[in-house]
């Protein structure tokens, strides 16, 4: 036991009295880690409870303690909380006002770790509850897609595959909405794999050589949540790459909601018209009557640069840097900090913004059926084919019809059976059976297809993914 007259004293830690006022300024963090205080009274709390189990404190101080830190929280909470410049940071403001609440024994919580292992362990708990709030996010966002995939097979809406934006071959609107949702289910396995990694508590690893103190680790882990306290005492206060690898998995998280974005603004456009985008998501313009700007995904658009830039702040920190706690550690927290409100933000309103889409089946449809598109060409192609053509020869043959078809402005099915035969005896009467968008989409009924079977169970089956 520390006997209360051993504490440090209120003030012995100098802080920033007398320094320059450019280095308060760049050195004085409080402004935003004051984000972390509920991760840093849980810190505290768990750390507290350690050392009386430890035999370290005195149950009576740890029952102090651990009071003053509730009242500490009550006042953040309540907003009555002074947050002060000179105490640098939170851990010191809080720390400050524990023992202006508790009287010295307050000064005993800083025993046995260092502001290191606290700031790492902060941060790890703040990130790991983040990280489960985003993933409910992207949930939502996956629950929007699968209902607008849905009901939108259920209207059997059809729209070109684009590829080089060009069209190419009929699918269901439903097999493209699915398509975003792949990619953000994966973007939820991301979050939860650096989550598992993330799992591990760097309370008890002090300024970085482990404590002298006779502390458990095992236990501040466990009451935090943790799956096990780091395994390197150097490594677990230098060890940033849990930001890295988050801001990773946001990144590419929001680079597509920038995909998806894009897609609802370009199909939004007078040009494409495939959907009409919500009032609630949309602005007008104040000198254009007419207008209905798709800003909130332009903005999901646009923000998803901000997220590239957080990873690229949180690699550029750690490259460099040698062992163990350095200060440039401290620019971690807004670069996380702002990847995280960005990621939610964006993900709420591609919810809202797949919510309210009302696409134009017809419009859709037009596109496939225009003149010009020759959506049906592979299928044209791959019925020489079956009847033994070699695909190479039957791409030769159908590329020459379609531009014969061009020159005539008429669609290959328009060309007739006797110019199809002319360009290959194989053709039989039911070519022409052949050339209609829904044959197409129906015949693609094997794996990953878009056939109307296949998409449907591939909905139930992402559902069924999704709900666990
Ligand atoms: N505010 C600091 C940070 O965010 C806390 C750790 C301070 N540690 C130190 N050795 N100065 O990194």
């Amino acid at each position: 036991m520390i006997p209360v007259s051993l504490a440090p004293e209120k003030g012995a830690y100098v802080g920033l009295q007398g320094k320059h006022a450019a280095l308060k300024a760049i050195h004085v963090s409080i402004h935003f880690d004051r984000r972390l205080w509920r991760e840093d009274i849980d810190g505290s709390l768990a750390h507290v409870a350690m050392l009386a189990t430890c035999g370290i404190l005195a149950a009576a101080d740890a029952a102090a303690i651990a009071d003053g830190l509730r009242r500490v929280a009550g006042e953040i909470e309540a907003g009555t909380f002074d947050f002060r410049e000179d105490d640098e940071d939170i851990h010191l403001n809080i720390e400050r006002r524990l023992i202006e609440l508790v009287g010295p024994v307050g000064g005993k919580v800083h025993t046995g770790r260092s502001r290191n292992d606290q700031v790492a362990t902060d941060l790890r708990l703040w990130a790991q509850r983040k990280s489960m709030e985003i993933e409910a996010g992207v949930r939502r966002l996956g629950d929007a897609l699968l209902e607008a995939a849905e009901r939108e097979l259920s209207r059997g809406v059809v729209i070109p595959l684009y590829t080089h934006l060009q069209r190419a071959q009929p699918v269901l609107l439903a097999h493209h909405l699915l398509a975003h949702s792949e990619a953000i289910e994966r973007d939820a396995g991301r979050l939860a794999d650096a989550r598992r990694r993330a799992s591990e508590c760097p309370l008890g690893a002090a300024a970085g050589a482990g404590s002298g103190w006779p502390i458990d680790p095992r236990q501040t882990a466990a009451a935090l949540g943790f799956d096990r306290p780091c395994r390197n005492s150097l490594d677990a206060v230098a060890a940033r790459d849990f930001v890295a690898e988050m801001l990773a998995a946001l990144a590419i998280l929001m680079a597509h909601l920038s995909r998806l974005a894009e897609e609802m603004i370009l199909w939004s456009s007078q040009e494409f018209g495939f959907v009409r985008l919500s009032e609630t998501v949309t602005t007008g313009s104040s000198i254009m009557p007419q207008k209905r700007n798709p800003d909130g995904a332009e903005l999901v658009r646009g923000k998803a640069g901000r997220v590239f830039g957080d990873l690229q702040t949180m690699l550029v920190a750690i490259k460099g840097l040698p062992l163990a706690y350095n200060k440039d550690l401290q620019e971690d927290k807004q670069a996380l900090f702002d990847a995280v409100d960005t990621t939610s933000l964006s993900l709420a309103v591609m919810a809202a913004t797949i919510r309210g889409a009302e696409f134009d089946a017809a419009r859709m449809r037009e596109a496939i059926d225009a003149r010009d598109g020759y959506a049906d060409a592979t299928e044209l192609a791959d019925y020489l084919a079956e009847r033994g053509v070699p695909f190479r020869e039957a791409h030769g043959i159908v590329r020459r019809l379609c531009d014969e078809a061009r020159e005539a402005k008429l669609r290959l099915s328009e060309l007739g059976i006797q110019r199809l035969r002319a360009a290959s005896a194989v053709v039989q009467d039911d070519v022409l059976g052949r050339l209609s968008v829904d044959a197409a989409i129906a015949r693609r009924s094997a794996i990953m297809g878009t056939a109307s079977p296949q998409v449907k169970q591939a909905i139930a089956e992402a559902r069924e993914r999704w709900s666990k």
